[in-house]
């Protein structure tokens, strides 16, 4: 069953402030119960502003890191240092600055002509270090592309109808940039825990609205694939991307 909780901001900074003091908690918590943190970090505007938070604003004394494990829920064909690279995006933007042992982190290795080996590679890597059969990642990171993508399954992507592989290659992207990509698969995010959805910008609000409130169709909207079978799903969102949500959904999932 999928818990949903719908958290709303006045803005991406108190946003990012309070998902980086959730994941700090959510780290301790699984530390504390089963002596390691999983995490899957995304790409994109978002998650950056959460990750300067997590640097800054959150205490990273506090924060567990020789016990974390970090991998990328999607990643862009490009090599690691490419300015495109999520990777490179979280790295300078927190992972250097911090305590994590070099071999806990695991960039999706996707430049280079073979994707599809690059992403079975990924999945005995995530088999390996995630317990679990899917592995069960104790916070998985995605955002809500303008276009209802989520990670790097797009509409009408073969990757949505994926229900073997938990890691899938994927023809160019439709959006910037334009290239083709590493991406989780559903199987492997609806294992997860915890799913957090950040997202923020009021011209994704119609969007948003559709993802949560509207007829199930994951071809057109890929994020919709998204619900943890035993987990919690929690979006976080700034207030102007929630402003065509239902009084009735922030309330039910309030
Ligand atoms: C990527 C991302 C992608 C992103 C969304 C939302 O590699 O581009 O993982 O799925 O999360 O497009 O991005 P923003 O937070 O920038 O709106």
């Amino acid at each position: 069953m999928t818990h949903t909780h719908i958290r709303i901001f006045p803005d991406t900074a108190a946003l990012a402030e309070a998902a980086a003091l959730y994941i700090v908690g959510q780290a301790q918590a699984a530390v504390a119960a089963r002596g390691r943190f999983t995490i899957a970090l995304s790409g994109g505007s978002t998650p950056k502003v959460l990750y300067e938070h997590l640097l800054q604003g959150a205490r990273p004394s506090q924060f567990p890191w020789n016990r974390t494990y970090v991998f990328w829920s999607d990643e862009r064909a490009v090599p690691l240092d490419d300015p495109r690279s999520n990777y490179r995006m979280a790295y300078e933007t927190l992972l250097q600055h911090v305590p994590l042992p070099k071999e806990h982190m695991h960039p999706m290795l996707s430049n280079g002509d073979d994707l599809d080996s690059a992403a079975q590679h990924y999945e005995r890597v995530i088999q390996g270090r995630v317990p679990g059969m899917p592995p069960r990642f104790d916070l998985l990171l995605l955002g809500l592309g303008p276009d209802g993508h989520t990670g790097s399954i797009f509409p009408h992507s073969p990757v949505i109808q994926e229900q073997h592989k938990l890691v899938a290659a994927t023809p160019v992207a439709p959006l910037e940039p334009p290239v083709r990509r590493i991406t989780f698969t559903a199987p492997l995010i609806n294992a997860a825990a915890e799913v957090l959805f950040l997202v923020a910008g009021v011209d994704k609000a119609q969007r948003l609205q559709q993802v949560i409130e509207g007829p199930r169709q994951p071809e057109a909207l890929p994020a919709q694939l998204v619900a943890p079978t035993d987990g919690a799903l929690i979006w976080m969102l700034e207030q102007g991307v929630a402003q065509q949500l239902s009084q009735d959904t922030i309330t039910r999932y309030g």
